[in-house]
């Protein structure tokens, strides 16, 4: 089944909901070097059960797209505007990520509400952006150190997936849940502390739509390594993961790919 049923690209897409998914986040960091050399690394390993996108930084979009043409992998912004188009320097939009074959965006990122003030209302604003020009955003949401050792993780979240909630495409989303503690730390958090978040985030969907919270995505960011990746996509609500620092490394994120691979669906069946 294909999951992204905005109309205009609904053909396009081949991720089928709830296989794992490893989305790659390059932040402020890469080459064109590096777009070749991923590509070339990880072009040959790609599963049916598992997907891969990689998000470079916008400057290399273009190049990475066309790299990765016909190779299974795909290519995501890490960020979009709210507006479609507009005297907005230095922005770009979801449209013009659907036109160079884009299929998914970041937003959200904890690194753009810390550093660039992005509040909840915003980040459900550029959501909806992307759903309306034909592309998934990836919607990060977490909780600091202070909120979860002041028993506000229920709360926090809930307000982030609130904002989204009122949009009208909210479950065309995929959901990022990235305690903010855990993101480029080296702190990870424990396969179980990662699994209770992502049921959380499930369960108070489901309180809206039942059957859209089964199907929705869920990642995990913060400190995901190759050593750390199979137990993490093991758990029965994570779907994948969203990895920083580790993707910059070709050998680690062929590794993390494998373990999404490991862990999906496909593979489970296959040893039925
Ligand atoms: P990290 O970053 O894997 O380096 O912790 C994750 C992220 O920021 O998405």
């Amino acid at each position: 089944m294909l999951w992204n049923t905005a109309p205009h690209n609904r053909q396009k897409l081949a991720i089928a909901r709830r296989n794992k998914l490893v989305v790659a986040n390059w932040k402020m960091y890469g080459s064109l070097a590096l777009c070749r050399e991923t590509i070339n690394q990880l072009n040959h390993i790609i599963q049916p059960g598992a997907d891969l996108i990689i998000s470079p930084p916008a400057p290399y979009l273009s190049e990475l797209g066309r790299l990765a043409q016909k190779t299974g992998i795909h290519c995501c912004g890490q960020d979009v505007a709210a507006q479609q188009n507009g005297a907005r320097t230095g922005e770009w939009s979801a449209t013009m990520l659907a036109e160079l074959g884009c299929h998914h965006a970041i937003v959200g990122h904890s690194e753009r509400r810390q550093h660039h003030r992005e509040d909840n209302v915003l980040i459900a604003a550029k959501a909806q952006a992307c759903i309306d020009a034909g592309i998934t955003p990836i919607v990060c949401i977490g909780e600091t150190l202070d909120e979860r050792n002041a028993g506000q993780l229920e709360r926090v979240l809930g307000q982030q997936l609130d904002a989204l909630l009122a949009t009208s495409g909210w479950r065309e989303a995929i959901i990022a849940y990235e305690p903010v503690w855990a993101i480029g730390t080296g702190k990870v958090a424990t396969p179980a502390i990662a699994q209770a978040a992502h049921q959380f985030i499930r369960e108070y969907l489901a309180k809206t739509d039942a059957d859209a919270a089964e199907e929705m995505m869920l990642l995990y960011g913060g400190s995901v390594k190759a050593d750390n990746a199979t137990a993490l996509f093991a758990m029965p609500d994570i779907d994948g993961g969203l990895i920083g620092s580790a993707s910059l490394e070709v050998h680690s994120l062929v590794r993390i790919y494998q373990a999404a691979s490991l862990t999906s669906r496909a593979a489970a069946q296959m040893t039925l």
